[in-house]
């Protein structure tokens, strides 16, 4: 399958699936799906837990985009490298983007393997997709607040809590320190995370939709007595992914 093909179908509706949330693309239904690695500008996602492929799925008949893994500042990229998918998608006509991701909870209102709906974001990663332009663009509404509206109501019919909430995004790679996590709290961030917030920021400067999920994968460092592991972060991803799918298909 190429990427023309997929072009064809004409997607206006994408998905950005993040660690262990891949699980997603499969439950929404597979037609087409093109690796990272043959895409100009992609290249191959190197974080386990990610496949790295652009999918074509049919959700209630409608062809939807699904980028399944993405790349992260941590890995050394720029903030436009990590971004570039947006910019593709942008390119072959997507008009609005549903970022997902896998989050540290701050919140204690919010329960373990649940899914927060992002209502606003905290860049502390000191860098944008929008170094050298265009500037100055306004940031005040960047998570549509219609297509929120459409997802809480999906959800109330569903039965499923969705919690919503401020993202924080760090650089990473490591996870926080406890007094970063107390900082976070005073700050005003619900969870906390180490992606999805270039993209929104490139995404809204492209004048596209944005929507955010967050999957609340463990509590952040420091509220539990637990520390924190990545391969229990995939776990608890892949174990909520059925959820995460079940949402999509109703909003969608
Ligand atoms: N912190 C940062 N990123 C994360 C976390 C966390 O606790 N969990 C999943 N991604």
């Amino acid at each position: 399958m190429s990427l023309s093909a997929i072009a064809a179908a004409r997607p206006e509706t994408a998905i950005v699936l993040g660690s262990g949330l891949g699980e997603v693309a499969e439950a929404l239904g597979v037609e087409a799906q093109v690796p990272y690695a043959e895409i100009p500008g992609l290249g191959a996602a190197t974080v386990p837990g990610h496949a790295g492929r652009l999918v074509l799925a049919r959700v209630n008949g409608r062809p939807v985009l699904i980028a399944q893994g993405r790349r992260h500042l941590y890995e050394g990229l720029t903030a436009h490298e990590v971004t570039a998918g947006i910019r593709l998608m942008h390119e072959l006509g997507v008009r609005r983007v549903l970022l997902t991701n896998a989050a540290g909870a701050i919140s204690e209102h919010f329960q373990m393997g649940g899914l927060m709906l992002i209502t606003d974001h905290l860049n502390l990663q000191g860098t944008t997709p929008l170094l050298g332009g265009p500037h100055f663009h306004d940031m005040s509404q960047v998570y549509d607040a219609d297509w929120r509206t459409e997802l809480l109501a999906a959800a109330q019919e569903l039965g499923q809590t969705l919690h919503q909430g401020v993202y924080a995004a760090l650089l990473g790679p490591q996870y926080e320190t406890p007094a970063e996590i107390r900082m976070l709290r005073v700050l005003g961030a619900d969870a906390v995370g180490m992606s999805t917030v270039p993209e929104a920021i490139q995404a809204r400067a492209l004048g596209m939709q944005v929507a955010g999920i967050s999957m609340l994968t463990n509590w952040a460092a420091g509220l539990k007595p637990q520390t924190l592991d990545h391969a229990e972060v995939i776990a608890v991803g892949r174990a909520a992914s059925q959820d995460l799918a079940a949402l999509l298909r109703a909003a969608l």
